[in-house]
């Protein structure tokens, strides 16, 4: 295969010979080295090649599953995320990579408003000064762009399943898809993944419900069907008083 000389420069500078290439799309590649196994992602997009509040997150968060650390590279004009493998499966491999009951129950939501908890918690240790705007350091599912998959249920947070790594045993649940928030769009770069308070609660409300009726699906074939309609609004409920007593 050709390599594009973005990522030869890459694997060249910083010595990485055995790998597997998992993802490319323009000027965005994810890649595992086999030697230290991590997980490098890489982006030459402008707004991405520069110090930001994501950026100095990434850095500084002490991330409870795994490791995460952010190099703005000036030289090659990219942006590198290195990652190690979080524990557990990718949610995509959970939901649909097998004939195997899937042990999902609503630990998964839960585990995942404690993430939040936990984002919530870093930013403001990371970032005392912000006192009226919350961080996300996913990136966001915007109603301005149509060909969104969540433009119907409104603005969401980006956890959909290639996102997220679970262990169903352990609970452990980890996002591993770090982005600038809108990263589509052009302006204002750095101060894109905190939003205002019901901004930020409108796209959690969203996530959930998305996440709950995406993971609880009874057509799935391997799913363990525990989530009834009636215990959907208790769920529900349970997350959204986490959200205002723990998080706002
Ligand atoms: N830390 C990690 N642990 C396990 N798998 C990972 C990790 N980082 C990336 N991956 C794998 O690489 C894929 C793409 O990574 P992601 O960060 O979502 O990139 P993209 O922005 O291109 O979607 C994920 O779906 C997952 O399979
Ligand atoms: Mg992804």
């Amino acid at each position: 295969m050709k390599l594009s000389s973005e990522l030869e420069n890459f694997l060249k500078k910083y010595n990485i010979k055995d790998y597997s290439l998992l993802k490319y799309e323009q000027s965005r590649y994810v890649i595992l080295n086999n030697k230290d196994n991590y997980y490098y992602k890489l982006s030459g997009m402008a707004g991405d090649v520069a110090e930001s509040d994501l950026h100095y997150f990434l850095n500084n968060a002490h991330f409870p599953n795994h490791l995460v650390s952010s190099i703005i590279d000036t030289e090659l004009n990219l942006r590198i995320i290195k990652s190690s493998p979080a524990p557990g499966r990718l949610v995509q491999d959970i939901l649909y990579g097998g004939s195997h009951e899937n042990k999902l129950d609503k630990n998964f939501i839960i585990k995942m408003m404690e993430w939040f908890k936990w984002q919530h918690t870093e930013s403001r240790r990371l970032f005392p000064k912000i006192t009226d705007k919350y961080f996300i350091c996913l990136g966001t599912i915007d109603e301005k762009y149509p060909k969104d998959i969540y433009s119907l249920v409104g603005p969401g947070i980006d956890l959909n399943a290639y996102n997220v790594i679970y262990d169903e045993e352990t609970h452990r649940y980890t996002p591993i898809d770090f982005e600038i928030a809108g990263w589509v769009a052009e302006d204002e770069y750095s101060r894109r993944n905190w939003v205002a308070e019901d901004e930020y609660s409108r796209r959690i409300f969203n996530t959930i419900k998305h996440v709950m009726t995406k993971i609880f699906n009874p057509n799935l074939n391997n799913s363990n069907g525990w989530l009834s309609i009636r215990q959907y609004p208790k769920v529900l409920d349970y997350c959204i008083e986490y959200m205002y007593k723990e998080i706002l």
